[in-house]
């Protein structure tokens, strides 16, 4: 394994806005290896388990509702500091304050429809990506100088 990993969601509204490619670039460009993917629509359960952090916030039930309105996509990345790599490439939670350049900056101006969702913890990361992949999914592949990136 060459860095650390985070589990990154693209969201239904990036799908909806068929921004998903656009996104994943933004990630690729970066240097971070794509280590697992797919298309998944999350059941009720999946979501609330994703999401256990915020239960009892007032935008819950709609967050809940949201994640599993449509199929989304489901990564892990894997770099040097992903963690903290993505959530850069990602901007600000909301897109009104989000840095022109990132993600939300340069696609959303809300709080709500936050396109993408990445970890922000190595905790955090445990937790969700187990609602995502088994061990088999993640593949841990080496490419000749990728290492160059
Ligand atoms: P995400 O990064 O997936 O993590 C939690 C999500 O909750 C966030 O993106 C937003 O979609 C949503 N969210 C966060 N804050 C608010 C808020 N104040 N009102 C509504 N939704 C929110």
């Amino acid at each position: 394994m060459t860095g650390s990993r985070t589990l990154v969601l693209i969201k239904p509204d990036a799908l909806k806005r068929r921004l998903s490619g656009e996104i994943i670039s933004r990630f690729e460009h970066k240097g971070l290896k794509i280590i697992a993917m797919k298309m998944v629509k999350l059941n009720k359960d999946q979501a609330e388990k994703h999401y256990a952090v915020h239960k009892g916030k007032p935008f819950f039930s709609d967050l809940v509702s949201y994640i599993i309105s449509s199929p989304i996509i489901a990564m892990v990345l894997e770099g040097r500091e992903c963690i903290q790599v993505v959530r850069n490439l990602l901007g600000a939670t909301d897109g009104s304050k989000a840095a022109p350049g990132t993600i939300r900056g340069d696609y959303s101006n809300g709080i709500q429809y936050t396109l993408v969702h990445a970890s922000d913890s190595e905790e955090s990361y445990q937790h969700e990506v187990s609602i995502y992949f088994n061990n088999q999914e993640i593949l841990d592949y080496q490419i000749e100088g990728e290492n160059l990136i």
